[in-house]
């Protein structure tokens, strides 16, 4: 295999270009056409005959344009026999469709993976998973890397004293565990229920001590905000002076900025796996880029060496 080349889909170009940046390479030529028809028409505007490709397109809104697209994307570079195509996709489609928890339900997510082989990656690399074990849905190699590490090196730089990691729910549970352990702190976990398909939380019962402390949330994903502003609602009750949370990616949908501002939450940490729209700023969010550690990690893949010694 000969040269390594990077690639952007239309969802998150400006963390290509600075995955491309942090390895010294130029973003790959392509272009994508929407016809009137709604049709999606991909071109690689250079030769990538034999070489090892990287596709960068997290799932962010439009969902459904974005993965197709990217299905597209992989087909052209299968054609123009590039030898080996991973696709990056540091948020991925459909992840918390991760099971069969109703009847008569798809696991949407597995079928994403499926999708992806059909169309002919090799290879996936991701970030956070909603379920770590959904890594098992891909019959290629999944690369899965977790930003804790990298949202623990930023939080040790602040001031963490007598503060307490809460997991927004149960599920989240190993993941603050890390968290708790990296920063030598406290847990505390909210026991979270799902009401129905209207994506409201409510947040039940707190499993450990917040009064006068502050607590730190953390989750994978934060899309209505629902279970965080929830969350730290219960914390206040329960006596927290402080809430803060760290979380992983930024899907911010609907009213969840506007709430974060009225909420009790004062900062709110989180990457750049997915675009933030200009409408979607606020002083209370921070954003982290993982543009370096997944670099790092696409030239790992390249040299054949360990991904995973990147976690340690
Ligand atoms: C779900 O279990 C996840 O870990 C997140 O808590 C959830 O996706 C966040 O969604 P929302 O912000 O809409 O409550």
């Amino acid at each position: 295999m000969t040269a390594i080349k990077v690639f952007s889909g239309t969802a998150h170009p400006v963390l290509a270009e600075s995955i491309c940046h942090h390895l010294g390479v130029p973003l790959g030529r392509s272009h994508v056409v929407r016809f009137s028809n709604e049709n999606i028409k991909v071109r690689i505007d250079e030769n990538v005959r034999g070489a090892d490709v990287f596709v960068v397109q997290p799932s962010c809104p439009p969902v459904s344009d974005g993965l197709l697209e990217l299905l597209i994307f992989i087909d052209a570079l299968k054609y123009a026999s590039a030898e080996r195509i991973t696709a990056v996709i540091p948020y991925f489609p459909y992840v918390r469709s991760d099971k069969k928890d109703e009847p008569r339900i798809s696991i949407a997510a597995r079928l994403c993976a499926d999708l992806l082989q059909t169309a002919g990656a090799h290879r996936v690399l991701t970030l956070d998973l909603h379920a770590p074990q959904a890594q098992g849905f891909f019959r290629m190699p999944c690369d899965q890397l977790s930003a804790v590490p990298l949202l623990c090196q930023h939080l040790q730089r602040q001031d963490l004293r007598d503060t307490v990691v809460v997991a927004a729910d149960v599920g989240e549970a190993k993941d603050a565990g890390r968290f708790a352990k990296r920063l030598g702190l406290p847990l505390a976990l909210v026991d979270k229920r799902r009401i129905d398909d209207r994506e409201r939380a409510k947040a039940v019962t707190l499993v450990g001590e917040v009064a006068g402390r502050r607590c730190l949330i953390v989750d994978d994903e934060i899309a209505t905000g629902g279970t965080l502003f929830e969350a730290a609602e219960l914390l206040r009750q329960h006596g927290a002076t402080e809430v803060r949370a760290a979380i992983v990616h930024p899907v911010l949908s609907g009213e969840a900025v506007p709430r974060l501002e009225r909420s009790s939450v004062t900062q709110l940490l989180v990457t750049d796996s997915i675009p933030i729209p200009e409408s979607k700023r606020s002083p209370r969010i921070e954003v982290l880029s993982v543009a370096a550690f997944l670099a790092a990690a696409i030239d790992r893949i390249h040299e054949g060496q360990s991904v995973s010694a990147l976690l340690e």
